[in-house]
């Protein structure tokens, strides 16, 4: 599937709005769950956080959730993308020798890098229940959405943590 460049103008609009309203994991759990609500190839949604050397799930949207809330840099697609601070993506998770599985139902998987002031600071983790469900035209649109989620995630990161 792709994401059509008429549907990046207004999505990214919309983001813009919600981070004009909300800041931090409040902003990260409400543009998770747009992104899911406004493309049906985004199963499942979340933001991890880096912290140190260890992946920190900070939001998500979806029908499950993970047991994966904390994940080892060096393990995993989501290690992958971080370790090597860029776009990654399995066409079939099944053929992934890292891949770390969390629903039975996911075939592919995107994790795009956030970066703040050069440095990987967090990422996006998509999961789709279809093979090959991220080309070029989700990597272009999520790494923009990475860059306007800079500043959130950072925020997050020095936020203190939630009652
Ligand atoms: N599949 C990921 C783990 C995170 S879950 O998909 C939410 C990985 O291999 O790193």
């Amino acid at each position: 599937m792709t994401v059509a460049t008429r549907q990046t103008a207004p999505a990214l609009l919309q983001i813009d709005a919600v981070l004009a309203r909300l800041t931090g994991r409040s902003a990260e759990q409400e543009v998770c769950r747009f992104l899911r609500e406004s493309f049906r190839h985004y199963r499942w949604v979340g933001v991890y956080r880096l912290e140190g050397d260890t992946l920190v799930l900070d939001a998500w949207d979806g029908p499950e959730e993970t047991e994966h809330v904390r994940i080892p840099i060096d393990r995993g697609v989501c290690g992958r993308a971080a370790r090597e601070g860029r776009t990654v993506i399995v066409d079939d998770v099944r053929s992934d020798p890292e891949y770390l599985a969390c629903f039975l139902e996911t075939r592919s998987e995107i994790v795009v890098p956030i970066r703040h002031a050069g440095r990987v600071v967090g990422e996006i983790d998509i999961d789709g229940t279809t093979v090959g469900a991220y080309d070029a035209s989700d990597r272009q649109f999520l790494e923009t959405v990475a860059a306007r989620l800079s500043d959130a995630v950072a925020r997050s990161a020095s936020a203190p943590p939630p009652a």
